[in-house]
């Protein structure tokens, strides 16, 4: 969602200021603005539209500065204007903030009452005019003022702000939001998201919750909750540059299906060479995974249905009670909690305000054991986590989750079979079994992308529609449930996905002519029931394609189309399955011109509620 980027240094930082602000674009947003510091002045630009579109009036206008901030907004209070885009300016101080004020009306009647007037209906603009006010009442400098304001604000943030009157340094704060500060060689950056300042550093200092700081040329002071100066960590981040570049792809989302392959194996790799090892999930893992009687999994979106692939493998293989919550609903329930039930959080960004809130509940109500599988090292849900396991999939810059989603199976996988080895529910052949299919899983993928020109050619079918029903069985039914949210997503074709035997129980009365249904079906112990799914969607005049493995089987005829995937791999089917509904959400989206990588009304970090 909302970005910030922010810099101070000897050269011009705008060209700094907007390179981070592109890198953040994947983010999500519909507007973008700049505020520098210059001459003992703040001086502003905002658009909506592109970061682009927003860099070329800066440079209209001349802007160059040693010190500046900016912002990609993705609207929640007010609607997409100019006026309600970042950077908000009180008196010669400019701000941008990243999350939500709840209390911003109480705030804005107080700050009428003083006389202060608004230009935007954000709920930003209120912390403007407080810090201002707080100047104007003598109460301390820039940094001291934003300490009083932040605990007069309830809700989320990441901020930063500068002032004409203080041209020496930024100051910033975070609660609920990400925000890190770059350090450079006499030049320093503060971002929400390391790739908005990786092409200017590497080491990075991510703020901690209540933390407040002051980012000057020379250096960088950070105050805890309490104000009171603290040490944090400097890490080095190991984005590579490359992940956040095109190459010869058209789209990120391209690019990032056909990563996939590398994408697996990078993350498989611990296990291929040391095998199936508690310490895969850390340090502590064989004493927390050992004394665990069950699972609790929350997740939303995409993650959300790695969890539902998930129990089916941590049921079958580890024959343990196994739950999955969309992190949303669990949040604001009063769940039945085991505290011997381990809580796995799953998230591609490990920012995802309901999962992380979900995971701060499940602690509420005594769950002392808690997992990560997440792709974004360091990121808040991992750093609030006792045990983690990163994902190796690189940085993933379409909103539409890819390679992020087959990571996560393929982490989870491995995490089904160590629980299933520490209960003694694996035999030594079984576990070779599960290795060497772990080992062709890469290889796998690669057949399915090779898939490609035939998908193609349905996407270009599935272009004309307007519906389309998804259908899976057993391990399958969250692929359909995948392939459903994939193309919805991005091709703004209405569809929906069922597990095929609840047809009859009411989705069938949609199907007719038009109803394109696609079916996920490889050759497995549910594949008759599919079949006379199947064939109840025929009687119905209903179009199939079909997806169907090597073994499955399955002849083309009137009204069914199939395409053949891989040979079938056991228990990591679904992830050989994901590739074409992938490639066919992809490919309709492209015939139907949408923008692929940043689809309409979303963001890539979902940061509020
Ligand atoms: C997936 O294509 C979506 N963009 C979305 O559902 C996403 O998976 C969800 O917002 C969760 O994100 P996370 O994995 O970063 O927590």
């Amino acid at each position: 969602m909302c970005g910030i980027v922010g810099a101070i240094a000897d050269r011009d930082v705008v060209p700094v200021l907007i390179e981070g602000l592109k890198r953040l674009e994947y983010r999500g947003y519909d507007s973008a603005g700049i505020a520098v510091v210059n001459d003992r002045d703040v001086r502003r630009v905002r658009r909506t539209g592109r970061v682009a579109e927003m860099a070329d009036a800066a440079a209209a206008e001349g802007f160059h500065a040693s010190l500046g901030i900016g912002h990609t907004r993705w609207a929640t209070h007010g609607g997409v204007t100019e006026a309600n885009a970042h950077p908000h300016i009180s008196h010669g101080i400019a701000l941008v903030h990243n999350g939500i004020i709840e209390n911003h009306e109480e705030q804005r009647e107080k700050l009428g009452a003083l006389g202060y007037a608004f230009e935007s209906q954000t709920d930003t603009e209120v912390i403007a005019h407080l810090i201002h006010h707080h100047l104007k009442q003598g109460n301390g400098d820039l940094l001291g003022a934003l300490q009083r304001v932040v605990k007069e604000l309830t809700g989320a943030y990441a901020l930063a702000v500068i002032s004409r009157a203080e041209p020496g340094r930024m100051v910033c704060a975070r609660m609920g939001c990400p925000l890190l500060i770059g350090l450079g060689e006499g030049e320093n950056f503060v971002a929400s998201d390391v790739s908005a300042v990786v092409q200017a550093t590497r080491n990075v200092v991510f703020l901690e919750e209540g933390d407040t700081a002051e980012v000057a040329r020379d250096g960088v002071r950070v105050y805890d909750r309490n104000d009171q100066p603290v040490e944090r960590e400097t890490h080095v981040s190991s984005v590579s540059l490359s992940s956040l570049e095109l190459g010869p792809y058209r789209h990120f989302m391209q690019k990032e299906i056909h990563e996939q392959p590398r994408a697996i194996g990078d993350t498989i790799e611990a296990t291929i060479d040391g095998g199936f090892v508690p310490e895969l999930f850390g340090r502590n893992a064989a004493a927390v995974l050992e004394g665990i009687e069950g699972v609790q999994i929350l997740a939303c979106g995409t993650s959300y249905y790695a969890g539902l692939t998930a129990r089916y493998w941590i049921e079958g293989m580890a024959g343990m009670p196994c739950s999955v919550e969309i992190a949303s609903e669990y949040r604001y329930r009063q769940a039945y909690a085991d505290p011997k039930h381990l809580v796995v959080t799953i998230s591609q960004s490990g920012e995802t305000l309901d999962t992380m809130e979900a995971l701060k509940h499940a602690k509420s109500l005594g769950r002392a054991h808690t997992l990560s599988i997440c792709n974004v090292p360091e990121s808040a849900i991992p750093r609030a986590s006792e045990l983690v396991c990163y994902t190796r999939a690189g940085a993933e810059i379409g909103v539409a989750s890819t390679k992020a989603f087959t990571t996560q199976l393929a982490a989870l996988f491995q995490l089904a079979v160590v629980l299933a080895k520490l209960r003694g529910r694996l035999g030594a052949d079984d576990e070779a079994q599960c290795l060497e299919q772990l080992r062709q899983l890469p290889g796998g993928v690669q057949q399915a992308l090779n898939l490609e020109p035939q998908v193609v050619a349905w996407a270009e079918k599935f272009a004309a529609k307007q519906n389309a029903l998804f259908l899976g069985r057993g391990l399958h039914y969250p692929i359909a449930l995948e392939g459903a949210l994939k193309l919805k997503e991005i091709s703004y074709i209405h569809a929906e996905a069922y597990p095929a035997g609840e047809l009859k129980h009411g989705p069938l009365a949609l199907v007719d002519s038009a109803m394109p249904v696609v079916v996920i079906a490889p050759n497995n112990s549910l594949l008759e029931k599919v079949k006379s799914n199947m064939q109840e969607v025929r009687a119905r005049g209903g179009e199939l394609f079909v997806f169907a493995d090597q073994d499955s089987n399955f002849g083309e005829s009137e009204g069914v189309h199939v395409i053949r995937t891989p040979r079938h791999v056991g228990l990591l089917s679904p992830v050989v399955h994901t590739i074409p509904v992938q490639l066919l959400a992809y490919h309709t989206a492209l015939a139907r011109g949408t923008d692929v990588d940043k689809p309409r009304n979303l963001a890539k970090s979902v940061t509020v509620e």
